[in-house]
């Protein structure tokens, strides 16, 4: 099978799943989580825990609900970085923001529920094995990543952090921990499912940070110049920061370190390459 092909599958398994998890109901609350859920995301980071998962042959109807988890709390994140008082995005994924579909009121308590189903959905996912130590294992991992330490925090850095100050060093804490941390945490997840040992996780983290890195600054590039657009305050971005030859070439190197880092520990995965390798990809926000 080609790899597009299995990836399309995984993405396939994904959408069924998330379908069936926000149709519980269909009070004003879900249909608010649903349209922020299904307008159109790439499903990268459950993508990403079920390619980590496969690499590490966890079977993929164990990891699935810890990938839409993590699809969950993405998109949470989303709903309350394009409010008024944090990005002020009226449009996400070339529809109206969740807010400017349902109201302020309404796609808060949107986020919020969608960040509390993802805690609940891995606080009762099947586990095959005795395997409790995972799951706390996980919870952590994914609690850590996406609070304080970590998107939260970065979020923080991204609303208050002084531009001209910002140096480089500065800007990859904010951007690993803003997006690089659900990243790191949806390699890891389907690394800890699959039981990789120490030497695998490292290594799992050091391809996840990459890509991250990798992650985020192809997004400034794709989305430089969109502050003064919108009218927004101005957000650091890689490229106004470093301009577009040097973001470019970084995002190259973080591709090649996070392919080295699964070479270097003799991880063979078409897939985790092909995402890393498709980061590369300017042309479309796909
Ligand atoms: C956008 O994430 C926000 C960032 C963290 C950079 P994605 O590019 O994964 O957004 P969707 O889910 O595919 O729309
Ligand atoms: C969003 O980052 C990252 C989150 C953790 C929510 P950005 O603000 O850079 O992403 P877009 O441009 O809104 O998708
Ligand atoms: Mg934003």
């Amino acid at each position: 099978m080609k790899v597009e092909e299995s990836i399309g599958q995984k993405k396939s398994a994904v959408e069924r799943e998330l379908e069936s998890i926000l149709s519980q109901e269909d009070s004003l609350l879900f249909q608010a989580m649903r349209h922020a859920v299904f307008s159109g995301g790439k499903r990268f980071r459950p993508i990403l825990a079920l390619s980590s998962g496969e690499c590490f042959g966890a079977p993929a109807d164990l990891v699935l609900p810890f990938a839409c988890a993590l699809e969950l709390i993405h998109n949470y994140s989303l709903v309350h970085d394009d409010l008024p008082s944090i990005d002020n995005d009226d449009f996400r994924r070339g529809k109206p923001s969740c807010h400017k579909a349902y109201g302020e009121d309404i796609a808060i308590l949107a986020g919020d529920s969608l960040l509390t189903m993802a805690f609940e959905i891995l606080a009762k996912a099947p586990l095959r094995e005795n395997s409790r130590v995972k799951r706390e294992q996980i919870i952590m991992e994914i609690s850590q990543s996406a609070g304080v330490k970590g998107m939260v925090g970065g979020q923080l850095m991204d609303i208050t952090v002084s531009q001209d100050a910002l140096t480089e060093e500065t800007y990859h804490e904010l951007i690993l921990k803003k997006t690089g941390s659900l990243i790191i945490a949806s390699v890891k997840t389907g690394a800890i499912l699959g039981a990789a040992d120490a030497s695998e996780l490292e290594a799992a983290v050091k391809y996840g940070r990459n890509l991250g890195l990798a992650f985020q600054i192809r997004d400034d590039i794709l989305d430089s110049g969109q502050d003064a657009k919108k009218g927004r305050l101005p957000r650091p971005n890689y490229v106004s920061l470093f301009g577009l030859k040097d973001s470019e070439r970084r995002l190259r190197n973080f591709v090649e370190a996070a392919k080295n880092a699964l070479d270097e520990a003799s991880l063979e995965s078409e897939e985790l390459r092909y995402l890393a390798t498709k980061l590369l990809e300017l042309e479309k926000r796909s």
